[in-house]
């Protein structure tokens, strides 16, 4: 608002000063075109001036007067200047975030609302985690099946992935699964900037971290599990009830299989077949993420810290990890949503699986 006003009164001024030297010029232009031996009486310089009584008395003194009201202006607008800038540059560039994050939200919006439906599959505009209808093809007898497949909650992504991972992921979708590719280059509908846009609603989605103050808009910068209180309550809780009332064997099986906000806070939707629609197949043995059982996670990682270090902070795209593993960054870190007692006590169960 201030910024178009700024401008507005800019072209006024630009506008009037044109104006003004386009007449001027035309006026010279004209009073120079008289007759010959004028310019002895119009050249300033030939001119009578004013006697030394009338010049060095209040017209000198008005002409000081306004030099020193014009330095008193540039010596307090400039340090004024230089004191907002800042603020205003930070100011915009505010704006402009909280311009993409509306812009995202219409792209986030249910189909009903003029939107692409994230909010229709992830648990609406919260991104809390839903449930999308999907058919799936048994690869061997071809047999057709309905069925809901667990859209992870969004309200979380930052604190298991990274700006680029997310985008990556926006863009080629998990082709396998009801979540399509939405940038052009996957073959999806959507352009760099509207993929920009998403993020930044996302970002605004994220919910809130608890004490923990560096990097305020990093969910992953806390040095541990750094989910707000009542979460991590509901993770452990539910994973102890599991136990409890026998449906897993440990704690750490029961995380492994937990099924919070549809599946974010689990390794099972990526690592069982069919988990996530609800008809699960060996556990571990190999979805999308790859084959745990038979001692693979234990061989892979011949070291348990090293291990517990790679769960906790995901794949990086390219980067070593294991004995002879590359990463693609398409596995998330969990050591934002869990404990280390409890991504210790999955390790365990994995090692063993
Ligand atoms: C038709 C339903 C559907 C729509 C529409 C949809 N998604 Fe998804 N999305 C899913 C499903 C299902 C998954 C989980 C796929 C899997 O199991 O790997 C997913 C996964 C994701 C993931 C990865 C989450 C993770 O932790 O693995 C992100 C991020 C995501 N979607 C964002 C979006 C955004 C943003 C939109 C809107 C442009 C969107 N999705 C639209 C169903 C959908
Ligand atoms: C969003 C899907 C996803 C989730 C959730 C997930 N993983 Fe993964 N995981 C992968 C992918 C993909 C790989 C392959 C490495 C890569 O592509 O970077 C992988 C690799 C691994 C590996 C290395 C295997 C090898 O032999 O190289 C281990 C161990 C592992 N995951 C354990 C876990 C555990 C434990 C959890 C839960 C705390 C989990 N994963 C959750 C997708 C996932």
């Amino acid at each position: 608002m201030i910024a178009l006003t700024t401008t507005s009164i800019a072209w006024v001024l630009l506008i009037v000063v044109t104006a003004g030297f386009i007449v001027y010029a035309v006026l010279n232009g004209r009073s120079a075109r008289e007759e010959l031996g004028s310019e002895i009486e119009l050249a300033p310089n030939r001119k009578k001036y004013l006697e030394d009584e009338e010049l060095e008395g209040r017209r000198l003194e008005m002409v000081q007067f306004t030099g020193v009201v014009l330095l008193a202006i540039t010596v307090i607008a400039l340090p004024l200047y230089w004191v907002f800038e800042p603020a205003r540059q930070a100011g915009a560039v505010e704006a402009q975030e909280e311009i993409f994050v509306d812009w995202g939200e219409r792209l986030f919006a249910p189909t009903a609302e003029g939107g692409f439906n994230c909010a229709g599959c992830h648990g609406g505009y919260a991104g809390s985690g839903g449930e999308a209808a999907w058919n799936v093809t048994d690869p061997v007898t071809g047999e057709v099946e309905a069925v809901n497949w667990k859209a992870p909650a969004l309200n979380n992504i930052f604190y298991r992935f990274d700006e680029d991972e997310v985008r990556f992921i926006l863009v080629y979708g998990r082709p396998f699964s009801p979540m399509s590719p939405w940038g052009v280059e996957g073959g999806g509908p959507m352009n760099d900037q509207q993929i920009d846009t998403l993020i930044s609603y996302l970002h605004s989605i994220q919910i809130p971290r608890e004490n923990c103050g560096v990097g305020e808009d990093d969910p992953k910068s806390c040095p541990s599990g750094n989910l707000p209180s009542d979460i991590q309550a509901d993770i452990d809780t539910r994973a102890w009830q599991l136990v409890d009332d026998g449906t897993y064997g440990s704690y750490g099986e029961a995380l492994f299989n937990l099924d919070l906000g549809s599946g974010a806070y689990s390794c099972a939707r990526c690592h069982t077949p069919g988990w996530s629609w609800g008809d699960p197949g060996v556990t571990g043995q190999g979805a999308f993420g790859w084959n745990l059982t038979g001692g693979k996670a234990a061989s892979a990682f011949p070291d348990e810290a090293d291990m517990i270090s790679f769960i906790k902070n995901g794949s990086n795209y390219g980067a070593k990890y294991g004995i002879q593993g590359q990463g693609s960054g398409r596995m998330p870190g969990f050591g934002s949503m869990l404990t280390d007692e409890q991504i210790e006590a999955v390790v365990d169960y994995v090692r063993g699986l």
